[in-house]
């Protein structure tokens, strides 16, 4: 495998950052993850955009211009020979002795691009059974909008989720209504057939497969409520289900360990999973 570091690819073992990488010591970075299929980049323009406002957002420079970053997405696909899988890339602040204002102007950031192959065929045997979800309480920051690789709440959920035999944890906040998963989106079909999910604004990050979904479902004639559910109200559902590039649309059919609906994947979902590619770019 092979990576690409701060102007270099690289054999994948041998990949290094410096240990005063400001993204190491403090966080200070963000990142993406977009789908790779048939060998495309799929949404790049809107995952691109989304760098652009978290860079923005932090006062992080870009790295480089969009073609050239476009660019090496691309190559570090065709050097993995990827054709489905995610690739994924990574923006810190950059490298300076350990300080916590920002370092002197002209500091370069540094970017990391890695791209890795999946198995489609398991990941619908995933899909097919559908996956369960727990609840956390909300402890992140306010600005979750911001796709910063300060990740620790949600490695936290997320590996107290699969200690319980869950894929994911459901942040919940104070209200007791559910913001997004650790590494999704969430959703739920009520049983008249709408689709509920929150609106995007600073309490969760706005997904791209979450927005190609709404697009999706506008196509499909699907109505579509962009509001704040509760975790009550999603044991209610008829179904549920969680996106993000990395799983798309997949089916939850178990909340806490209770059955969402009738405890299987339900045909909206599977509909929209099954749709994606048609309308994602
Ligand atoms: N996660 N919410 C959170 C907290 C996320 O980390 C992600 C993506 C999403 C879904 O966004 P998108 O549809 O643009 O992938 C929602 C990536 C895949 C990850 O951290 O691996």
């Amino acid at each position: 495998r092979i990576a690409y570091v701060n102007g270099r690819y690289v054999p994948h073992a041998q990949a290094c950052v410096h240990i005063e990488d400001r993204g190491y010591q403090f966080a200070d970075g963000v990142y993406e993850v977009c789908e790779v299929w048939s060998g495309k980049i799929v949404d790049e323009r809107r995952h691109l955009d989304r760098l652009d406002r978290s860079l923005g957002e932090l006062s992080i420079a870009s790295p480089m211009s969009r073609a050239a970053l476009g660019f090496v997405l691309r190559e570090v696909i065709r050097r993995n020979r990827v054709r489905d899988g995610l690739v994924y890339l990574q923006v810190t602040r950059g490298v300076a002795k350990r300080d916590h204002y920002f370092p002197a102007d002209g500091t370069p950031p540094a970017l990391v691009v890695t791209a890795r192959a999946a198995d489609p065929r398991a990941a619908e045997k995933v899909a097919d059974a559908g996956v369960g979800v727990i609840t956390v309480p909300e402890n992140r920051w306010d600005r979750v909008d911001i796709k910063t690789v300060g990740l620790l709440p949600n490695v936290l959920a997320k590996q107290k989720a699969r200690e319980r035999g869950a894929r994911e944890a459901w942040f919940v906040d104070g209200d007791g209504m559910v913001t997004e998963g650790g590494s999704t989106n969430a959703w739920i079909v009520t049983k008249d057939g709408k689709l509920v999910t929150r609106p995007a604004d600073h309490g969760i990050l706005r997904g791209i497969t979450r927005q190609v979904v709404l697009d999706l479902a506008a196509r499909e004639g699907l109505s579509v409520e962009e509001r704040a559910f509760s975790v009550a109200e999603a044991l209610e559902a008829k179904e549920a289900f969680i996106t993000a590039a990395s799983s798309l649309v997949m089916p939850v059919v178990r909340i806490d360990g209770r059955a969402v609906g009738n405890g299987h994947p339900g045909s909206i979902a599977r509909n929209l999973r099954e749709k994606f590619h048609e309308i994602s770019e």
